[in-house]
C-alpha cells in the first residue's frame, strides 16, 4: 500500500455538523522505534503492547463554515482552553490535509481528557493523536458511506503516525507491529497492524504496572532523540538488531518462553537508553531511582523465580511487566520494595488492552 491510496475520491455526502467521541489507549513498545526518516517513516520495525487503562478520550464537534481557506479549531484539555496545543495540531492538520480534504470546510472543537495525570511523565501523544485521528475518520465515514471499518482503522493508524510516530500503534490491540519486517505479512512503514500470528496463553492479559519515577517534563524530547540517530555511530547496527529481535520475539510469543521474553525486552529497553547516552550530544533520561528499581527487580527475580521484567520508554518511568497469574506476588513486591523509589508512591496498574473504542456518534 502506498500513501496515495489514502487520498479519498470526492465525497458522496454532505454533513452540516456533528459530534464524535473516541477513547484510545497508550502503548508500550517491546522492540523499540528509535530513529526515523521523513514523515515518521521508522528506520526499523517495532512492536508494542496496547494498554488498557491509560487512555485519552476525545470528542470532536464540527460545524460547516462559510469559507474554506484556513483551518479553524479550538482545543480543550479537561474543559480548559489550551492554546499551547494549537501549533502541534495545526502542523498535524497541514500534514494530513491531502488525505482528509474536508479539514478546512469545518470548524472543530476538540475536547480531550486523559485517564492518567497530565504530569505523570506518561506521554499522551500516542493516545491523543490516535484518538483525534479516529474522530476525523468517523467524520470522513459520514461523508462517504463506502468506507469500511478495516479501512478506517488502517487510515486512522496512517494519520496518527503523521501526528506522532508511535501513535499508529494505538488503534488496535493486543500486540501491534509497525514497520516493514520481512517475516511479518502485511507489515508496513506507513501504519501499524495487529500482530497476525499465534500468541501463547502466557502473554494473554499480560500486566504492566507503571512506576512513576519522575513526573517532570523530559529534558530531551523524542523528536530530538530520533534526529540524533541520523549521525549516530551505532545506528546501522541498532536498526539491524531491531529486525533480529523482532524475529526472535515472534518465536518467543509462540512458545511462551517467559525467560527469553524478559531477556529480550530488557535488552531492548537498555539499548534504547544506550543509544541516547551514545548520541552526540549525549543525554540521560533515566534517574537514580530508575536504576535502583531495575536492580531491585533483578534481585527479586533471581531470589524468587517469578517472571518479573521491565521496559522503559523515553523517560525515567519503569514499566514492570509480568504474567497475570503472578500478579499477587509481584504487586506485593512492588508495594513492599519499590514504592520507596517512586514519587508520592504513585504507580498505575495497567495491562494489555484491546484497542480504541468509539463511544458516541451524534449527527
Ligand atoms: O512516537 P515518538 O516519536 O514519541 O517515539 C516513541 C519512542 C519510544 O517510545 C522511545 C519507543 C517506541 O517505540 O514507542
Amino acid at each position: 500500500m502506498t500513501e496515495a491510496q489514502f487520498i479519498p475520491k470526492p465525497y458522496t455526502k454532505t454533513v452540516e455538523s456533528g459530534k464524535v467521541t473516541w477513547e484510545s489507549p497508550s502503548n508500550i513498545a517491546l522492540v523499540k522505534y528509535w530513529g526515523k526518516k521523513k514523515d515518521q517513516i521508522p528506520e526499523n520495525p517495532s512492536i508494542s503492547f496496547t494498554l488498557s487503562h491509560c487512555k485519552t478520550i476525545t470528542t470532536v464537534s464540527f460545524s460547516k463554515k462559510e469559507t474554506n481557506n484556513a483551518f479553524s479549531f479550538e482545543v480543550f484539555l479537561d474543559g480548559e482552553n489550551k492554546d499551547d496545543f494549537k501549533p502541534k495540531i495545526e502542523t498535524f492538520f497541514k500534514r494530513i490535509e491531502v488525505y482528509l480534504p474536508f479539514l478546512k470546510d469545518y470548524h472543530f472543537n476538540i475536547e480531550t481528557t486523559n485517564t492518567f495525570p497530565h504530569s505523570s511523565g506518561i506521554a499522551s501523544s500516542a493516545s491523543g493523536m490516535s484518538a483525534l485521528a479516529l474522530c476525523l475518520m468517523s467524520i470522513e465515514k459520514q461523508l462517504n458511506d463506502a468506507v469500511t471499518e478495516a479501512y478506517c482503522n488502517k487510515k486512522a493508524s496512517f494519520l496518527a503516525r503523521l501526528g506522532s510516530g508511535s501513535a499508529c500503534r494505538s488503534i488496535e490491540g493486543d500486540l501491534v507491529v509497525w514497520g516493514k519486517h520481512g517475516n511479518i505479512e502485511g507489515s508496513s512503514d506507513l501504519f501499524g497492524i495487529k500482530y497476525p500470528y499465534t500468541i501463547h496463553e502466557n502473554f494473554k492479559n499480560y500486566q504492566d504496572t507503571i512506576l512513576l519515577v519522575d513526573k517532570g517534563e523530559k529534558q530531551v524530547s523524542s523528536s530530538v532523540g530520533h534526529n540524533l540517530m541520523y549521525y549516530h555511530p551505532f545506528a546501522e547496527e541498532r536498526f539491524k538488531q531491531a529486525h533480529n529481535n523482532l524475529s526472535k520475539l515472534m518465536t518467543i510469543l509462540e512458545s511462551g518462553d517467559l525467560n527469553a521474553f524478559i531477556a529480550l525486552i530488557e535488552s531492548e529497553a537498555l539499548t534504547l537508553h544506550a543509544m541516547m547516552m551514545t548520541s552526540m550530544p549525549y543525554f540521560i533520561l533515566m534517574k537514580p531511582n530508575t536504576l535502583e528499581i531495575i536492580n531491585k527487580i533483578w534481585d527479586f527475580r533471581k531470589k524468587s523465580g517469578w517472571h518479573i521484567g521491565f521496559t522503559l520508554d523515553a523517560g525515567a518511568n519503569v514499566h514492570v511487566l509480568y504474567p497475570e497469574k503472578e500478579s499477587n506476588q509481584i504487586l506485593e513486591f512492588i508495594n513492599n520494595e519499590l514504592v520507596a523509589y517512586i514519587e508520592n508512591a504513585h504507580y498505575i496498574v495497567d495491562k494489555i488492552g484491546l484497542g480504541a473504542k468509539q463511544l458516541t456518534i451524534d449527527n
